[in-house]
């Protein structure tokens, strides 16, 4: 079954670059992001991997961890960083799970048969310091992601788990937000004391509150 929004993240103990972890027990009180990769040694995925810790201390700011998976094994991984960190100048960062008898794989649908019987899709998962999936995205082999999107969404994620506002397209970090429908005209002043427009009776927008 696939994992839809607001589902509890399976919880699993794998076998990863930094040593045995149980998901949750490592996501502790943080955010995380786990992104599977068809395999080690492809070109796309060296890339995407090094991207990821190269944004690091962006991650860190965040209080997110990243975590990638995919089904080859720790010997392989293992083997497969130096080359990560040799074509992307970084340091790998942050763990790379094993999992070769597909456990995490299988858990969230990270492998779809029509596209490769034996290797993870590039999914993505947001998932909160409550444990449920914040965030699902799926791209294909042959497409490394942008983890610039990721971040945004995740800044998204963060403020609209606190502020009564959601982001509109294409939104970045300290933009107008949204002020949901929810709430009343007549609240807004004392909820959004930075100022608000109307647009449409159901477009109002505001400053993001937390800048
Ligand atoms: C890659 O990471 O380059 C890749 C992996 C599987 C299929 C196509 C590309």
């Amino acid at each position: 079954m696939s994992i839809r929004l607001g589902d509890t993240a399976p919880d699993f103990t794998a076998n990863t670059t930094m040593g045995e972890i149980n998901f949750h027990e490592w996501l502790g009180d943080s955010w995380g992001i786990l992104f599977s990769h068809p395999a080690d040694f492809t070109p796309v995925c060296t890339t995407e991997l090094g991207s990821v810790a190269s944004l690091k201390g962006e991650f860190d700011k965040r209080n997110v961890k990243p975590i990638a998976v995919s089904v080859d094994g720790l010997e392989s991984h293992n083997k497969w960083i130096p080359d990560i960190n040799e074509v992307n100048n970084v340091t790998m960062n942050y763990p790379i799970i094993a999992d070769e008898d597909k456990l995490v794989a299988t858990l969230y649908d990270m492998i779809h048969p029509n596209a490769s019987e034996k290797a993870t899709v590039r999914s993505v998962f947001i998932i909160g310091p409550d444990k449920k999936v914040k965030l699902t995205i799926t791209y294909p082999a042959s497409t490394g992601r942008n983890f610039a999107e990721i971040l945004r969404v995740i800044d998204s994620l963060q403020l609209t788990a606190v502020h009564s506002v959601a982001t509109p397209a294409n939104w970045n970090d300290g933009e107008d937000c949204i002020i949901v429908p929810a709430v009343k005209d007549e609240d807004i002043p004392s909820k959004f004391p930075k100022g608000h427009k109307v647009v449409k009776p159901y477009l109002r927008t505001t400053p993001q509150p937390n800048k």
